[in-house]
């Protein structure tokens, strides 16, 4: 029998039943509180923000520079509606783009020290596009095998995106290193050696959104040199927010203009909206004019989007007061949330983990601190691993002193009342 006469054991008779089945998905889900709750704001992103008409710390979105609502941000986007219109209504290589994706573009590569940039829809799109992006042609080559090296704990649209490359082009072999352990990755790329891999590639997270951790790009960079291997960094969050001046990994580390190939997203320190964009050498990036797909195929961004995110680029570039901003209030937060008795990951970044243990108390410090005023997420198997369930804050510079003490004093209150610090 082959594989299309294979007799399928349980059918679903009707759509109802799928719908029901589903239903019933989602109720296994709320039992096991895995199910996603979104909490309705009142207004705007913010440091803090309106939940059920009361004023509460927002300690969990990742408007790190507090551009998702500042007055110069607003005030461009006004203004590109007037000038530039709501959409362009097709994707680029049918009715073009207007002068300011350009230039956003090209502010972009200067800004991360590459040569060019492309936009895309948001970082998903672009770390989804670029794995098959980069491997869909021969490029006058036979008989050739590619690999991709991808860090444990990468975002999701970068799993996805390897996957995706595995999948349609069958040239591609891909492995998953152990978080951040570069005494791995090196002893694979000596092995493969004798591979003779067509192209190698290294893609990790510059920072990691669930433990807030630094990927190593030093020793990344001198591997991925050695072993001509392109390193693709994914600075979603990083950009605007590690280094003095907001540049990201690169600058954290002092290796600007080292790294082939940056992804981030325009969503998160850049003005919060959405967006993202791969950022390297020109010719990649002409490449991914032509390959990308999700760029392709997809509208391109809307004006008001681009014009508030070269504005916010351009406060970066004119005065880094807001970075200085977000690194003290971060500093403050840390020092304070452990003098209180919590445990945290160890680090200088804005994500702070607050590590608690099991997920039963991480969801009943979450459900209420956010009763007395602190908006802050907990993570859980299997997003983290079991035993290591945290709250996940995230600092912005959008706190004053009164919001981080508000918050730390709330913390301290929950905590003692829930048993979980003295
Ligand atoms: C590391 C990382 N990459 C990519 C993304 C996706 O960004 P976007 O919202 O632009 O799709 C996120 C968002 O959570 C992220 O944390």
């Amino acid at each position: 029998m082959s594989a299309s006469q294979t007799q399928i054991a349980s059918p679903i008779r009707t759509v109802n039943d799928l719908y029901s089945r589903m239903g019933k998905e989602l109720d296994a889900a709320r039992e096991a509180r895995t199910y996603k709750i979104e909490v309705p704001l009142d207004g705007k992103q913010g440091g803090v923000v309106t939940v059920a008409g009361r004023p509460v710390v927002m300690l969990a979105a990742n408007n790190y520079l507090g551009l998702s609502n500042h007055p110069r941000v607003l005030e461009a986007a006004k203004k590109a509606l007037d000038k530039w219109g709501y959409g362009l209504a097709s994707v680029r290589f049918i009715c073009g783009a207007q002068s300011i994706h350009r230039q956003l573009e090209e502010k972009i590569a200067s800004f991360v020290g590459t040569e060019d940039a492309i936009l895309h829809s948001s970082c998903f799109a672009a770390n989804e596009a670029f794995f098959t992006a980069t491997l869909s042609s021969d490029l006058g080559l036979k008989d050739y095998r590619d690999a991709i090296y991808s860090d444990q704990l990468n975002h999701a649209s970068i799993i996805d995106g390897v996957r995706l490359a595995r999948i349609t082009v069958k040239t591609t072999d891909a492995r998953t290193y152990e978080h951040n352990n570069v005494t791995q990755l090196k002893q694979w790329l000596e092995e493969d050696e004798a591979k003779g891999y067509r192209i190698k590639l290294i893609a990790t997270d510059g920072v990691f959104s669930m433990e807030g951790d630094v990927a190593p790009l030093p020793e990344l960079i001198a591997l991925a040199k050695k072993h001509n291997a392109v390193l693709y960094v994914d600075d979603s969050h990083s950009t605007g927010v590690l280094g003095k001046t907001g540049r990201g990994t690169a600058e954290h580390f002092d290796v600007h203009g080292q790294v082939d190939v940056f992804s981030g997203t325009l969503g998160k320190a850049l003005g919060g909206a959405a967006g993202g964009y791969i950022a390297g050498k020109k010719e990649l990036v002409d490449f991914l004019r032509q390959k990308s797909r999700p760029y392709t195929f997809s509208n391109t961004l809307p004006p008001p989007i681009v014009a508030a995110a070269l504005q916010a680029i351009t406060m970066l570039e004119e005065d880094s007061s807001l970075v200085t901003q977000l690194h003290h209030n971060t500093e403050y937060f840390r020092r304070e949330i452990v003098n209180l008795g919590y445990t945290i990951l160890a680090g200088t970044h804005p994500i702070v983990p607050v590590m608690l243990g099991e997920a039963a108390i991480v969801q009943d410090m979450s459900r209420e601190l956010l009763q007395e005023g602190v908006y802050v997420r907990g993570l859980w198997y299997p997003v983290v691993p079991k035993g290591h369930a945290r709250l996940r804050v995230q600092i912005s510079a959008a706190h004053t002193r009164e919001d981080l003490d508000r918050a730390l004093s709330i913390f301290g209150k929950v905590g003692k009342r829930l048993g979980v610090i003295k």
